[in-house]
């Protein structure tokens, strides 16, 4: 195949299809496998599925760009109603510096704009300035590390409800009563996109903790091979406390409730990340024995803090 000129020529940016998937689910794990240096790049996280799960759960936020009837990248957005993330970006490795990653941002911006979102934002490698310069052309800033941190998962004595055991109706004022949560820690915030995708796809558990009328805590966790988690995980993709007095106390009974799942679910390890913007919640999981195996920076348009604040007890990573 032709290599486009530099400045991306020939390239042809378009939303993703059923037939593109399995080829951009093998240049997502080849460009991270190559950047990352593993022996066998196609392997890299080959029990780890992002492409299949995130087209489903929202076609129209998934670009590819074409070459000559290939595929020479791909790109994911993701709309949590006020706040938006990309990710992930991936290019063939042998196209790399090419503009391609450029040609696909740029329409995702405009997807951002069609969103109408307030802030928008991005994880990627805190130690590559290609990454991060190539951010900033799009008005991303570098602000705070995210720690993606992970422990054995310990039998706990805290039973969550899970929306699954829920009748259909209950389950959609569940829903409501999350996107509610997520609101009063965020103006707009809302990820029943995730609660949908993982009931939808069967990609594991949404955890709710009640407290008499309203919901003090919730947990969107996806559970072993072929979801965001891998094999023998728990994967907390998004979890969230109800501001407050009792926030801190909240929070301790929700990874509670967590590590009760992975072990339901014969999961041994439980994988969560947090910004370290949000230092109480950082500091609650250190202190439960969580420890950083990849540390990331998050990168913030318009290098505003969003909800990573010191107060704030959300799990998540943008990944
Ligand atoms: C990261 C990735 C998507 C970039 O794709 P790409 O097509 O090579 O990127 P582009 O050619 O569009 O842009 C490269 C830009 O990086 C920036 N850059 C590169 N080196 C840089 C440096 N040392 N300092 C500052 N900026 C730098 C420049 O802005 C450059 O653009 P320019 O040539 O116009 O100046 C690709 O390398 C990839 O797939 N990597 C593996 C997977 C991955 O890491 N994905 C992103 C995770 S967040």
């Amino acid at each position: 195949m032709p290599s486009p000129s530099k400045e991306g020529a020939g390239v042809l940016v378009r939303p993703m299809l059923e037939t593109d998937l399995t080829e951009a689910r093998r240049i997502c794990r080849v460009a991270f496998g190559t950047f990352l240096g593993v022996p066998n790049p196609e392997d890299f996280f080959a029990d780890r599925e992002y492409v299949f799960t995130r087209w489903r759960r929202d076609p129209a936020a998934a670009l590819v760009a074409g070459l000559d009837g290939g595929l020479a990248g791909s790109n994911f957005a993701t709309n949590w109603g006020s706040f938006a993330f990309f990710g992930p970006l991936t290019v063939r490795p042998d196209l790399w510096d090419q503009h391609i990653a450029q040609r696909l941002l740029a329409p995702t911006m405009d997807l951002f704009r069609k969103w109408g979102v307030r802030e928008a934002g991005l994880f990627t490698f805190a130690h590559s300035p290609k990454h991060i310069g190539l951010y900033q052309k799009f008005g991303f800033w570098p602000r705070f590390l995210t720690a993606i941190m992970s422990k054995q998962a310990s039998p706990r004595v805290e039973t969550p409800l899970k929306l699954s055991a829920l009748k259909e109706a209950d389950q959609d004022q569940a829903i409501i009563a999350c996107r509610k949560l997520t609101d009063s820690i965020y103006e707009g915030l809302d990820v029943t996109t995730e609660i949908g995708a993982v009931r939808s796809q069967n990609l594991g558990e949404t955890l709710l903790l009640w407290g008499g009328e309203s919901l003090d805590a919730f947990a969107v966790c996806h559970c072993g091979a072929g979801t965001e988690a891998g094999s023998d995980n728990c994967y907390i993709k998004f979890a969230a406390v109800k501001p407050g007095s009792g926030a801190e106390a909240a929070f301790e009974r929700l990874l509670d409730a967590c590590e009760f799942l992975a072990i339901e679910r014969g999961l041994t390890r439980l994988e969560a990340g947090v910004n370290l913007n949000r230092g109480a919640a950082y500091r609650r999981m250190c202190e439960r024995g969580f420890r950083t195996h990849i540390s990331g920076v998050a990168m913030h348009r318009d290098d505003s803090p969003a909800y990573n604040r010191s107060d704030v007890f959300v799990i998540d990573d943008w990944r």
